[in-house]
């Protein structure tokens, strides 16, 4: 089939949404989508979250069919959780570069080195990875989930080393590092983030534990997206400074209608996060692809490492 490119000319959105919105329930499907997606995108969706708050959403409903507006890892562990759905990426092409920095093969080997380690996985992993490690964990967890290991175990943090340093930091333990990290993230300068205070001096600084170590500890505030949002809307100040991917603005600002948000950089944008238009979001329902899988075997490993991690946060 041709496929037309919707809502390029004024008038049309509106009738793209509409048309979203009625295959949607045709196909009894639900679309959860990332804080880092397009404004547009986010307000089309059922749910909107963090990757722990989205894994949640796709191991609880009982939609036939999820359109996972989002990167491929978040699909994938969408899959893996409900392997009786049809989870559908409406941009095949969007990855995490940062996931992408691990095999399960190099995994392997490093595993050898470390024989008596735990290897806690950052979801921002593919199944092959996640089926290597002990469990999973998110931005959102990571603490929680390294401190109920057993304390006289190494920690085997893969891929973000600066995800890893942090839970170091706040729990004390021991933590061999995998040196991946995400382009978007660790290109914040200390320098950026000083001459942002100055600009904004009655601002509270918010960060993503996937910046740099020395960007975290300039922080008045470390959380996933999810976590950013609840702080800005359940702290009194009235202007923040914010570290992570653009896309959050749409939220924040929504709602929190009356307070002010800067962020940090001007480079805080992921290409991946805004691969996903709305008109591929139609399409995708349209067509029911394309679809995200995973083989049984690598699926069995990584749906426990997974499930362990739910089992300790919800
Ligand atoms: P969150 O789980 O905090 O939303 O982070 C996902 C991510 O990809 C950050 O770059
Ligand atoms: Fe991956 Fe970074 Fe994009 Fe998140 S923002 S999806 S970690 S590249």
């Amino acid at each position: 089939m041709t496929q037309v490119n919707w809502g390029e000319r004024p008038g049309e959105m509106q009738d793209l949404v509409r048309e979203i919105k009625k295959l949607k329930e045709e196909r009894k499907a639900v679309i959860l989508a990332h804080l880092y997606q397009r404004p547009e995108v986010q307000d089309i969706a059922d749910f909107i979250g963090d990757s722990l708050g989205l894994s949640q959403q796709a191991a609880q409903t009982d939609a036939e069919v999820i359109v996972f507006c989002g990167v491929h890892f978040m699909a994938e562990s969408a899959y893996i959780l409900s392997p009786d759905k049809i989870v559908l990426l409406p941009e095949p092409e969007a990855g995490c570069p940062m996931a992408d920095m691990i095999t399960a093969e190099a995994l392997r080997a490093k595993k050898k080195e470390h024989r008596d380690a735990i290897v806690v996985c950052y979801v921002n992993s593919s199944a092959e990875v996640k089926a290597e490690s002990d469990i999973c964990c998110t931005s959102a967890n990571a603490v929680k989930v390294v401190e109920s290991l057993p304390p006289d175990r190494p920690i085997l943090f893969v891929p973000d080393r600066n995800l890893g340093h942090y839970v170091a930091k706040k729990t004390g333990r021991e933590i061999i590092l995998w040196d991946g990290y995400c382009n978007t993230h660790d290109q914040i300068t200390l320098e950026e983030v000083k001459k942002a205070r100055e600009e904004h001096p009655n601002a509270l600084l918010m960060v993503h534990p996937e910046c740099r170590p020395e960007v975290v500890a300039e922080a008045d505030a470390v959380f996933s997206t999810s976590g950013m949002i609840r702080f800005a809307r359940e702290n009194p100040a009235r202007e923040f400074l914010v570290g992570t991917e653009m896309g959050i603005l749409h939220q924040l600002r929504k709602q929190c209608p009356d307070k002010e948000f800067y962020l940090v950089s001007d480079r805080l944008i992921c290409p991946n996060m805004k691969a996903t238009t709305l008109d591929k979001v139609y399409w995708a329902l349209k067509d029911l692809r394309p679809q995200i899988t995973v083989p049984e075997n690598i699926r069995q490993g990584a749906v426990r490492a997974l499930e362990k991690m739910l089992a300790i946060t919800g």
